[in-house]
């Protein structure tokens, strides 16, 4: 790892900071909050710190070895990139840096229905890295001619998110009245006055656009217009019947992101599923939830080996990936840990923060004695209380 970038964050925690304080409050704000009181993004955070893992220092291995191979694919490591909404806003040109450096890390890049780069310039960017991220739209049509895209992009893996029924309550950017593009009031002025690196990189690249769904609007439309268009219309409620029929339409590999417990698990995988991802959205939809770290042991249980059980929630260092590991989950993603890298550091920022969990989780392995990712969960793991 470079010895510079090292000196400027050696973790997630120093690489948040620097984003802290190069991006606007409401922006920061947007990335990192949770929903009402936050107490699901503090409870993920919580269930990680409880799982310990337990080292055999006695036993030999070898040297760790992180490729993992899941849904007939080998990855140089098992995790990836989550898929974050309104990324140009966050940093511009996010996704595209994150898509690459997946694509160079040979790890799996999610990109968001609602990002800001389209379908097809995920694709080029993270080539056979590229899943896609699919919320649903009421409009049929529409949701053909978005798995139509994809297929033609060559994306073959399909992420249905099913845990957005109804819209999470965001105190924060309720507050923050975040509108794209940032409303100009006194207090949003100051904000991106005082973060002049990103009012820069704004100016330059222009105003963050949801360019996949683009197409779709009647007219050439305004930001504003798009924006109203995307809540009305990428609503539908993902049941059994919609995930049968995009089941039936999609012809690679489908996976389902938000799973919160066995019967949502049990169902997904009987209307077809080849894998699925435990999540709460990063704390982001139900305050009460349960964080997805201490569901994996009991839906594995449940359903088996019969599909890869991947998970998110509170990633922030490689530890935390190996914890979820060693509960059980085949591939972790993480949301905000990989975005802070972007927003610290720019591209260089996307990749740095892949090579820093990619470290950190080797060390673990190392640790512990673990050869492969999978070989995690045969140790033993206590679990404080
Ligand atoms: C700012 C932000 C935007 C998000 N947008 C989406 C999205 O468009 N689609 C989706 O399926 N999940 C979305 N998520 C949830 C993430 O994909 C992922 O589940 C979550 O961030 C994982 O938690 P972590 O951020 O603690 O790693 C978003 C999360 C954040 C923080």
């Amino acid at each position: 790892m470079s010895n510079q970038l090292m000196k400027k964050a050696a973790n997630i925690a120093q690489l948040r900071s620097i984003a802290r304080s190069r991006i606007p409050g409401f922006v920061y704000d947007y990335l990192s909050a949770g929903c009402n009181d936050d107490l699901a993004v503090k409870n993920n955070r919580k269930a990680l710190d409880k799982v310990y893992l337990q080292p055999q220092y006695l036993t030999r291995s070898g040297p760790a070895q992180l490729a993992v191979d899941i849904l007939g694919r080998s990855y140089n490591a098992p995790f990836g990139v989550a898929p974050l909404g309104l990324s140009g806003l966050i940093w511009p040109g996010a996704s595209e840096y994150q898509a690459r450096a997946a694509k160079s890390a040979n790890i799996p890049f999610i990109l968001s229905t609602v990002a800001s780069i389209s379908i097809e310039r995920a694709a080029e960017c993270a080539e056979d890295c590229f899943w896609f991220q699919l919320y649903p739209p009421t409009d049929k049509n529409m949701l053909h001619d978005l798995m139509r895209r994809a297929v033609v992009a060559e994306c073959k893996h399909l992420v249905v998110t099913i845990d957005v029924p109804s819209l999470g309550i965001r105190p924060r950017d309720i507050r923050n009245g975040l509108t794209v593009p940032p409303k100009l009031t006194l207090g949003s002025f100051w904000q991106i006055l005082t973060r002049p690196s990103w009012a820069l990189a704004m100016a330059r690249h222009g105003t963050p656009e949801f360019e996949t769904i683009k197409p779709y609007l009647k007219s050439a439309g305004n930001m504003a217009e798009l924006s109203d268009f995307i809540r009305k219309t990428l609503k539908d409620i993902v049941d059994v019947d919609l995930l049968q029929q995009i089941r039936n339409q999609w012809p690679h590999k489908l996976i389902v992101k938000g799973i919160s417990g066995t019967e949502d698990a049990e169902l997904a995988i009987q209307v077809g599923a080849d894998a699925i991802i435990v999540s709460n959205h990063g704390g982001r939809q139900l305050d009460a939830s349960i964080p997805p770290v201490e569901l994996i042991a009991a839906i594995k249980n449940k359903i088996g080996q019969k599909v890869p059980v991947m998970a998110d929630g509170g990633v922030e260092s490689g530890v935390d990936i190996a914890r979820f590991l060693s509960r059980g989950a085949d591939m972790v993603f993480s949301g905000r840990a990989m975005m802070y890298g972007v927003a610290a550091l720019g591209e260089v920022g996307a990749g740095y923060a892949i090579e820093l969990l990619r470290e950190e989780l080797n060390q673990v392995m190392g640790q512990l004695g673990c050869e492969y990712p999978n070989a995690m969960v045969d140790h033993s793991v206590n679990r404080g209380s």
